[in-house]
């Protein structure tokens, strides 16, 4: 049993990991099971006391089927619960499904969302082609100056403030504490893609939000095998209602991506010490570059957000943006001329990626307000050893 004294590592190493109690394996098992035997109709095995106050996540009250409930998703649910520092965790089949899960949760027709100028193109996609066509209106806004987003909420009010910090792809930062304050002072939710950042880095919930959010296919899996997703809350009146919304549409977790997920969490902290590492080496080559015109990180003191991270984050991630003093032609050559960057979507992985997000992760939003820069390339700065990635960059930037 962890107690909330643990660290973070040993918290992801261990909460929701207890011991198998049948065999002793010292990993949770993969339950790949979709039904439970039930001891006479309603007598349902493995529950754990529904509310108890021992730890997070101790919420179920037995199994009878797997897309309501399943021992190895409730194992990394449990996990990503305190790792947060939240009272309750769900896990998604993927991050799209844990924004649209949490979204149709809280909104109903005619209820309204603020969301990022600069946030992920899927993000956008839901907001503008699906959750429109309910109903659902949208509004991108500069999430890193809290003067605009009060000033759209006294405009129009809505039903939640949705912020990445820092965002997909040009590495914007909000200040989170502020943020609450202003949403919950206009009676809005504020919901937080974590993603970026992941728990080591980051704990909205400590600084006033009311949702993590997260694509765990990125720093929480670590290892580009696994696509999910999660929600990490502390009111347990919103937990139920996520709980039954998951539950009624469907879009859990599977038990062997809950597996992976766990293997990968346990070595966050580690991961994330080294990708920051790397990615500050990274930005710094950039930014004295003369193919360079442009570094987008945190951790450069020139960075517009490096003050308001600093103060939130332990340390400012692993992902680079910059533009190419060529133009959108010598960006897409870039992404082609590396050897150990290898081009592909997704970030967060322990081998680093390189892409061209105008033509790639963000061509949903091409024609919007949130379309980004047609010369920007995006690294994701993985945990290889930094002076191969730094010589892979100058060569290919020629
Ligand atoms: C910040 C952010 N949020 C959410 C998502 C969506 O997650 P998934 O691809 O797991 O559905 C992504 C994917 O790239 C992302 O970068």
């Amino acid at each position: 049993m962890q107690v909330s004294t643990d660290g973070f590592e040993t918290l992801a190493i261990h909460a929701g990991q207890e011991p198998d109690p049948l065999t002793g394996a010292v990993v949770p098992p993969i339950y790949q099971v979709s039904t439970y035997k039930q001891d006479g109709v309603g007598g349902l095995r493995g529950g754990r006391e529904q509310g108890a106050t021992d730890g997070p996540g101790r919420w179920i009250e037995g199994y009878d089927y797997s897309r309501s409930a399943n021992p190895t998703r409730g194992a990394l649910e449990e996990c990503l619960a305190a790792l947060e520092g939240g009272t309750r965790a769900f896990a998604f089949a993927s991050g799209m499904a844990a924004e649209d899960c949490l979204l149709r949760t809280v909104c109903r027709p005619g209820d309204h969302v603020l969301i990022p100028h600069d946030a992920y193109g899927g993000t956008y996609r839901l907001a503008d082609r699906v959750l429109r066509n309910w109903g659902v209106s949208y509004q991108p806004v500069p999430v890193s100056e809290p003067a605009a987003v009060r000033a759209a909420l006294r405009d129009q009010p809505a039903r939640v403030v949705w912020v990445e910090t820092p965002t997909n792809p040009l590495l914007s930062v909000a200040d989170i504490a502020a943020l609450a304050e202003i949403a919950h002072e206009a009676g809005a939710l504020l919901a937080v893609d974590n993603t970026f950042a992941s728990p080591y880095l980051q704990q909205p919930l400590a600084l006033g939000a009311d949702v993590a959010v997260h694509s765990t296919t990125k720093y929480i899996g670590g290892h580009s095998d696994v696509v999910g997703g999660a929600l990490i809350v502390t009111d347990s009146g919103l937990g139920e209602e996520i709980a039954y919304i998951q539950n009624a549409t469907g879009a859990a977790g599977a038990p062997f991506d809950a597996w992976l997920t766990l293997r990968g969490v346990k070595t966050l902290g580690v991961r994330m010490d080294r990708h920051c590492q790397n990615a500050q080496r990274v930005a710094d080559l950039l930014a004295s570059h003369p193919a360079v015109t442009e570094v987008f990180y945190p951790g450069l003191a020139s960075h517009p957000g490096h003050e308001v991270a600093a103060k939130q984050m332990r340390g400012f991630g692993g992902i680079v943006s910059f533009r190419s003093a060529g133009g959108e032609a010598e960006a897409v050559a870039v992404c082609g001329r590396t050897r150990l960057f290898t081009l592909g979507e997704s970030l967060g992985g322990v081998e680093s990626l390189i892409e061209h997000p105008g033509r790639m992760t963000h061509a949903s939003a091409a024609g919007s307000v949130l379309e980004v820069p047609a010369d920007l390339v995006r690294l994701s700065v993985g945990i290889e050893t930094g002076e191969d990635l730094l010589e892979d960059l100058r060569s290919a930037l020629g």
